[in-house]
């Protein structure tokens, strides 16, 4: 190949490299709960949850919250994951091999993984602060890194890039001091950007995670803006969005704190809140966009908001599409055609049909990982040389 041919491309996938990557400072951010297959719901158990590495091909998803470890401390300071997803429907206390492969995919496609600690069970939390701070050092040693090979690994040697918590027991002891010294052990032994976020309901002054909102140090809050129809949900006329704004502005212990529009992925996903109309969709965006607090959408979960479509798009790529006005993202579960051998295709959606022409072109961009139109020209291109 000639240089000018080869600079021609590495120009072109110089690119297609700032696309669809999880960005701090970002407001165009998807955050989706992963594991807790609430598709069985809507599908009557039809269909399960994929499994992790399905959703983090999408351009759409930026950062995935695993959803959950619901006992903690645990039993002999042994705390509990249950991820109801696909073959997950138990209790680990081993390595998750699949898990420890797909969270280093999502990784590679630069999403965020983070642990989400709590959920609706009420089977966790802290009887005194120094539990909470010991709770800590436990954290780091099975998710963290520099672990010993004698450790608990539930993820292997996948080391994830933070913790959430979702905590909605109304037993708040110990967590600022949890958090504290997290990030403690972060500073001292972390070598990556590690990242803290809270989930609360949005009825505000909030009945949980109440201490950490007013004394912690978050980088996000997935602000749940569902299951309280009578309050403040997405879908009402009483959507407490801007309260929330001022809350990150006036009160937050970090003034660039990120606050997420938290949505049902599904009528099926949450009791009441989901929004079912794309230009209301559109109106609770582009209020949250004028804030400069806003970092994006959270979905309540990645299984129903690949299973919903509004106006005939997925429903995670019609939110992309509002957050960032690229259409491109429709056009994406059609790249989605390829089926390697570890992962299974997108196609069942039946999303998008083509022909076996558009697929060779879309074999090209999942190469080259651009657009079907560059892809064009590099091919022919190609075909010039
Ligand atoms: C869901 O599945 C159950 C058991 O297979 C069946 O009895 C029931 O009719 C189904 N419900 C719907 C709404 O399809
Ligand atoms: C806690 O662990 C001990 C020893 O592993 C076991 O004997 C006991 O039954 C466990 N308790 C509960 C509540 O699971
Ligand atoms: C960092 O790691 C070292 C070596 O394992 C350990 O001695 C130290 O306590 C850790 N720092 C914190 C803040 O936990
Ligand atoms: C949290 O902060 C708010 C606003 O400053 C205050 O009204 C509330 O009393 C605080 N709650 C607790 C439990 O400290
Ligand atoms: C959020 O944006 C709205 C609309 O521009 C504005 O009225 C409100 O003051 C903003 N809130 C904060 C805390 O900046
Ligand atoms: C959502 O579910 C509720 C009750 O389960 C039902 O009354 C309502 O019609 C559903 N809405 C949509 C858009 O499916
Ligand atoms: C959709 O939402 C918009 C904005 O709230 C509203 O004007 C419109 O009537 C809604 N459409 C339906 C079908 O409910
Ligand atoms: C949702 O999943 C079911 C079961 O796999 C499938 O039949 C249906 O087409 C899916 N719907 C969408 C919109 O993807």
């Amino acid at each position: 190949m000639q240089i000018p041919f080869i600079l021609f491309i590495t120009f072109l996938l110089q690119f297609s490299t700032t696309l669809g990557k999880f960005s701090k400072k970002s407001n165009k951010n998807i955050a989706a709960y992963w594991g807790q297959n609430t598709m069985g719901t809507q599908t009557n158990f039809t269909a399960e949850e994929e499994r992790l590495s399905f959703y983090c091909q999408s351009d759409s998803v930026d950062i995935i919250l695993l959803a959950f470890m619901n006992m903690f401390p645990g039993n002999n300071s042994i705390p509990r994951l249950v991820f109801s997803a696909g073959e997950f429907s138990y209790t680990y206390q081993e390595t998750i091999n699949q898990l420890e492969t797909d969270i280093k995919t999502c990784q590679k496609n630069e999403k965020l993984v983070l642990l989400s600690l709590g959920g609706q069970s009420a089977d966790y939390g802290f009887s005194s602060v120094a539990e909470a701070v010991n709770f800590a050092s436990i954290l780091w040693d099975m998710f963290g890194e520099d672990y010993d090979d004698d450790q608990l690994r539930p993820f292997g040697s996948a080391v994830v890039d933070g913790f959430d918590f979702d905590i909605e027991n109304s037993n708040d002891v110990g967590y600022v001091e949890l958090i504290e010294e997290l990030r403690e052990i972060i500073d001292e032994n972390g070598s990556k950007d590690y990242y803290i976020s809270a989930a609360p309901q949005c009825p505000y002054p909030a009945d949980d995670v109440v201490e950490i909102l007013n004394n912690s140090y978050v980088d996000f809050l997935f602000i749940q803006f569902y299951n309280n129809e009578y309050n403040c949900d997405a879908n009402t006329d009483r959507f407490n969005w801007n309260t929330w704004a001022s809350y990150a502005k006036d009160i937050s212990k970090n003034e660039n704190v990120k606050i997420y529009l938290g949505l049902p992925g599904s009528n099926e996903s949450a009791v009441s809140g989901f929004i079912d109309n794309s230009t209301l969709l559109e109106n609770r965006i582009n209020q949250a966009k004028k804030n400069s607090s806003f970092g994006g959408v959270m979905v309540w979960d990645a299984s129903t908001s690949f299973n919903t479509t509004i106006d005939d798009e997925l429903y995670i790529d019609m939110i992309k599409y509002l957050l960032t006005g690229d259409d491109k993202y429709f056009e994406e579960q059609s790249s989605s055609y390829i089926c390697t051998e570890t992962d299974r295709c997108f196609n069942q959606y039946n999303h998008v049909t083509s022909t076996s022409e558009d697929n060779g072109m879309k074999q090209i961009s999942i190469l080259y990982g651009i657009s079907p139109i560059l892809s064009g020209i590099i091919t022919f291109i190609m075909f010039l040389y």
